[in-house]
């Protein structure tokens, strides 16, 4: 049977060997990982799916701000990824499922506005958009074209011209 809990201190291992058959070992030069530079994900919002012990899905939170550009004005807001499902389970709506606890528990937490770095065609479905009205980018120049933002979740905070960084330690309140 598959369930879907909070991720424990004793499933990082698994994770990391599931990111890396998914997304390759040298998945940490990616852009995202750019913005996650430094930072622990939050805990209340880490999910895992299992079958039995083993750790068949995964996805996280991390806290973030955007940096209003050409101000000193941030925003804080929720980075979501890697999002990854065991090969020998993909395809089986699992995904879907994550997604759906993750979202739900994350629009609850109130940490504004959410993002990912990501493919439209897939996140689109649940609610993740590219803002055209909006100039985004990451930290460290990377390419923002895959900047998604979930549409009608604390938008209004989310500022129309501004750079997505890690957020420095003595600001992450909602990690706690
Ligand atoms: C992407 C992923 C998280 C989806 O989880 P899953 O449990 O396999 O997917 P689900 O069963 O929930 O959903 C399947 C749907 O997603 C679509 N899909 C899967 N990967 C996709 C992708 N990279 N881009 C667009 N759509 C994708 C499938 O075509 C299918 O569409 P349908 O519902 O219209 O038939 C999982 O396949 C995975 O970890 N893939 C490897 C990592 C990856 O490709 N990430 C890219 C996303 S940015």
């Amino acid at each position: 049977m598959i369930t879907i809990s909070l991720q424990c201190s004793q499933d990082a291992a698994q994770i990391e060997k599931l990111l890396d058959d998914v997304f390759g070992t040298d998945r940490h030069t990616k852009a995202s990982y750019s913005v996650r530079s430094g930072v622990t994900a939050i805990a209340e919002l880490s999910f895992v799916a299992r079958i039995e012990n083993r750790v068949v899905g995964t996805v996280r939170f991390w806290p973030v701000q955007v940096q209003v550009r050409n101000s000193r004005a941030v925003t804080q807001a929720l980075l979501l990824g890697p999002l990854a499902i065991d090969p020998m389970v993909q395809g089986c709506k699992l995904g879907s499922k994550l997604m759906e606890v993750a979202l739900s528990t994350a629009k609850a937490h109130k940490a504004g506005p959410i993002l990912l770095v990501g493919a439209e065609s897939y996140y689109s479905r649940f609610g993740f958009m590219r803002l055209s009205d909006h100039r985004l980018a990451l930290t460290g120049g990377f390419d923002a074209d895959r900047i998604l933002v979930l549409a009608g979740h604390a938008l209004a905070s989310l500022p129309k011209d501004g750079i997505i960084e890690p957020m420095p330690s003595p600001k992450r309140t909602m990690a706690a």
